[in-house]
């Protein structure tokens, strides 16, 4: 039930802190020690890669989840978009292990793979947050995403229920293959820390919706940058925006501008440029500059550690390998209130299902 909202999307968009605390409560246990069945740390155990395979949302999250999987469990791992995975297989490792990151659990694009997968006798994972769906039953094994039902076409609470599940999975077979990142990892704390944050982005909504208002409440297009984790979430961020609010959006590596996009750059277009990774800030802040002299207004997405006055949203500081579960919460709000603003249903734009059922 929407309750007082006047969409699930918001609704939603404020359910997440509450969801990384049912995650923390499922799969953490007092003494720090993770809930992940034996059979399936076994069977990762024993592979050389792991293989993510995923469509939109989802797969922006499989990306994250590369990070978090070669970080801290020291697994090399590659994610694929599902519906090219489907009839262009790459060619695979001598012992791949396959994971399926799906909301719904009944995407078709990833069906088709993971029918594939099973003939070919490889094992698999499917991270869902609907027990008993057909990849659920169809994969080996199963990790639920406890989210609630998510009523809203744009996936919110599914996104950031996706990377702590990965996370969760991730420290936990570094655990078990003894990795030092892994031991160093707080993982417990550092989920407590970005369901603070998140909190705190939230509370906050009025800077997104006067930001919303300023921006993009007319622009024909819109740009999302960053580098490393934050060009994952540029690219989410990016999916967000255009799919409510029908602004046609690009999220791309910040490096890559001056590769091509900046030509699209004119007086007014809206950029984003989401900073949390220290080693590049200064990059991301001179593309900035690159596209301000061309007459862009830039809105500045930066964790508080790195931030100036000028900043526009402010993030609290989260676990470097988190950052993307912070940074996406004023970009979900963007697109929410633009959407809004602009005088749609935001929670059924047009052109989409829930879930796409059809290859
Ligand atoms: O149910 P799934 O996670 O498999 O769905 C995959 C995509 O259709 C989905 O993430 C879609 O991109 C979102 N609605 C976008 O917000």
């Amino acid at each position: 039930e929407k309750g007082a909202y006047e969409f699930f999307m918001l609704k939603e968009i404020d359910e997440q802190p509450a969801v990384i605390r049912t995650l923390q409560q499922k799969y953490i246990n007092e003494d720090g020690s993770l809930q992940i069945e034996d059979d399936l740390k076994n069977a990762i155990d024993g592979a050389d890669r792991l293989y993510i395979v995923a469509a939109g949302t989802s797969y922006h999250a499989g990306l994250v989840g590369k990070s978090l999987f070669e970080k801290l469990a020291g697994i090399p791992t590659e994610v694929h978009i599902a519906s090219e995975f489907g009839y262009n297989p790459p060619l695979l490792s001598e012992k791949p292990f396959f994971i399926f990151l799906t909301q719904s659990g009944e995407t078709a694009d990833s069906r088709e793979v993971l029918d594939k997968v099973n003939q070919w006798g490889y094992k698999s994972l499917t991270i869902t947050n609907v027990p008993n769906s057909t990849l659920s039953r169809e994969a080996n094994y199963t990790m639920l995403l406890h989210a609630g039902p998510e009523i809203a076409v744009a996936s919110t609470k599914a996104y950031t229920a996706q990377m702590t599940a990965e996370a969760i999975l991730a420290k936990s077979l570094g655990m078990h293959k003894r990795t030092q990142a892994a031991a160093d990892f707080e993982l417990g704390s550092e989920l407590t820390k970005v369901a603070n944050a998140i909190q705190s982005l939230v509370d906050q909504k009025d800077v997104a919706e006067k930001m919303a208002q300023k921006y993009l409440s007319t622009s024909r297009n819109a740009f999302y940058i960053g580098r490393g984790l934050d060009y994952q979430t540029a690219i989410e961020a990016a999916l967000k925006l255009k799919e409510v609010s029908y602004v046609q959006t690009e999220g791309f590596a910040a490096g890559e501008l001056k590769h091509g996009t900046i030509s699209l750059i004119e007086k007014g277009t809206p950029v984003i440029a989401i900073i949390t990774d220290e080693k590049t800030a200064g990059l991301t802040r001179s593309n900035e500059q690159e596209v301000i002299s061309r007459g862009a207004n830039v809105i500045n997405v930066v964790s508080e550690n790195l931030a100036t006055k000028e900043d526009q949203i402010i993030l609290p500081k989260v676990h470097e390998l988190l950052t993307p579960l912070a940074a996406i919460i004023p970009a979900q709000l963007l697109a929410y209130y633009t959407s809004k603003e602009r005088g749609y249903d935001v929670d059924k734009p047009r052109n989409l299902a829930k879930s796409v059922t059809v290859e």
